[in-house]
């Protein structure tokens, strides 16, 4: 298995990483489905992600296991200047993903390991990361890899 760092200039890195957000997206399990991502939006996704990375203090990488791409982690620092700033200097885990096909095989955590190497370059001293609480393997893995536990919300919504 290799981690690759993802280049919006490379085609088939590219239309990669379409095919996995897009299968990120329909395994997630939405509560109300008017809040599900369409593929449709996905493009537009990848042009933010293209930006971000532009911009700095956001990175993405791509797993590789024979030949194949097949898991992502995209990571942040957070800022002031950040669309939702929760803590500045942290590291933040936006979303991770493998692929049902190359599971259990220690991809995630390898991709987390290459989160927390460059955040730490980076001179940041944490890196949070949060799932749905329903979502039992997301959250055993991240306290089976050194995440604890530190919060749990709810949110809310309303009709206007
Ligand atoms: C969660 C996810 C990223 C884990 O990927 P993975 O490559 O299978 O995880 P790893 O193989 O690196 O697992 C690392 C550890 O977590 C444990 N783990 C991972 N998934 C698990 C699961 N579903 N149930 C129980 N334990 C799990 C592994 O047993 C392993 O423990 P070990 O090191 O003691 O052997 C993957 O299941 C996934 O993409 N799920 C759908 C998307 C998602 O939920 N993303 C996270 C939201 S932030």
């Amino acid at each position: 298995m290799k981690i690759l760092p993802y280049t919006p200039l490379s085609p088939i890195q590219k239309s990669a990483l379409r095919h996995l957000l897009m299968q990120y997206f329909a395994g997630l399990d939405w509560k109300d489905p008017k809040d599900a991502i369409p593929p449709s939006y996905v493009p537009k996704i990848l042009a933010r992600i293209a930006e971000m990375l532009y911009q700095g203090d956001f990175w993405v990488y791509l797993a590789r296991e024979n030949r194949a791409l097949c898991g992502f982690i995209i990571a942040q620092i957070d800022s002031e200047g950040k669309d939702w700033c929760k803590r500045p200097g942290w590291g933040f885990i936006r979303e991770l993903y493998v692929l049902p096909g190359h599971r259990g095989k220690g991809i995630a955590k390898e991709l987390v390991a290459y989160a927390k190497q460059w955040a730490r370059e980076r001179g940041c001293t944490e890196l949070a990361s949060d799932c749905e609480i329903e979502n039992e393997g997301s959250r055993v893995f991240h306290n089976s890899i050194g995440f604890q536990e530190a919060n749990t919300i709810v949110c809310f919504v309303m009709a206007l």
